[in-house]
């Protein structure tokens, strides 16, 4: 352990990625706790060592009561509605939790001190169809969903509240992330997705011609990115993206390549069908990532290493192994 031991709120941390920063964190000495409504989260995600506190983020109370009493150095905001389509059908849900929730714990973090707030963006959406590919952190922000707009508000309710009112954070920009534990059922993982149609030796469905790219990352690539800026002193400047990082590979893999790619892992090869495109799909998603590596960030795992360590984990978990 390097850093001094924290008391550390993962919300979220019962979901795909939550649950491995969840874990991250307490390896890493912290004491960590787990805020989660187990709408899309599982307890059977959570590590033994968390304490656990199943609660929505938009209660006001339970949120401001739980701060009081546990007084966290460190935020780090997973929980989130994340589906773009619910966020086009129900807006209002989406920004109550996007916003709402999060504006519980910004003001709750702030009445005890938190020292930093971790908060998770989407370089998939905030952007919108980006002119420049790989899109670097500047690029014009142009959200095309509800979900887009909300992500990229909490980041300039983040930056308010910095320069205003003395919370320090930082907005990690994911990209497509990917591997174990992510829902196979849900719309954003078509890893999960397509691992899954191979172990039932279904073809995979590819919407479109499939030429449309996305910069897929590992999740363990993912965690590392949040523990560096867990820590990490950054300069005093009010720029939106002074705060922000993309954290991707820089590297665009067509649906198509990856059902290429996925089944040179499985061994399998039942093929492609084709189905409409869907509307509103962006057509090309990859993020510039120079800004993060220049702190020492880099992605470990080729596609290959987690895809193999994401199939691997399905089929063991559909065999009833222990994972
Ligand atoms: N998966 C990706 O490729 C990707 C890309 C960009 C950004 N993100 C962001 O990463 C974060 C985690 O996403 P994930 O892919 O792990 O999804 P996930 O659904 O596995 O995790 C979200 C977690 O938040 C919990 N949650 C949802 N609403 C809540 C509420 N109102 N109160 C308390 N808990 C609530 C869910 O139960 C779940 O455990 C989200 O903020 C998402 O927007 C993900």
């Amino acid at each position: 352990m390097t850093a001094a031991k924290k008391r550390v709120l993962v919300t979220g941390g019962a979901g795909f990625i939550g649950s491995h920063i969840t874990e991250a964190y307490l390896a890493k000495g912290h004491e960590v706790w787990v805020v989660d409504d187990l709408s899309s989260g599982r307890r059977a995600n959570l590590p033994a060592d968390a304490t656990f506190v199943e609660m929505d983020i938009r209660d006001g109370d339970g949120i401001r009561n739980l701060f009081r009493e546990v007084r966290f150095d460190l935020v780090n905001h997973h929980a989130a509605q994340l589906d773009v389509r619910v966020s086009v059908a129900d807006p209002a849900k989406d920004a109550s939790i996007n916003i709402m929730g999060l504006l519980n714990l910004t003001e709750s973090a702030i009445e005890v001190g938190t020292s930093r707030f971790v908060f998770v963006s989407s370089g998939g959406v905030i952007y919108g169809e980006p002119e420049q590919i790989p899109t670097d952190e500047t690029a014009p922000k142009a959200p095309l969903s509800p979900y887009g707009v909300t992500k990229l508000s909490g980041e300039f309710y983040l930056n308010y509240y910095r320069q205003v009112r003395g919370l320090d954070y930082v907005a990690l920009r994911y990209s497509n992330v990917y591997g174990p534990r992510q829902d196979p059922y849900g719309e954003a993982g078509v890893v999960a997705i397509f691992c899954t149609r191979l172990l039932l030796d279904q073809p995979l469905t590819v919407f479109g011609d499939g030429a449309q790219t996305r910069d897929y990352v590992y999740v363990g690539d993912v965690v590392a990115a949040n523990m560096l800026v867990s820590e990490l002193d950054l300069a005093d400047d009010n720029e939106l993206d002074s705060r922000a990082f993309n954290v991707g590979t820089g590297v665009g893999t067509s649906v198509v390549g990856l059902a290429d790619a996925i089944q040179g892992v499985s061994g399998t090869s039942p093929g492609c069908k084709h189905e409409k495109e869907r509307p509103g799909e962006l057509r090309h998603s990859t993020l510039n990532t120079e800004k993060i590596r220049a702190y020492g960030w880099a992605p470990a795992h080729s596609l290959e290493q987690g895809l193999h360590a994401t199939y691997t984990h399905i089929a063991n978990q559909r065999a009833g192994a222990p994972e």
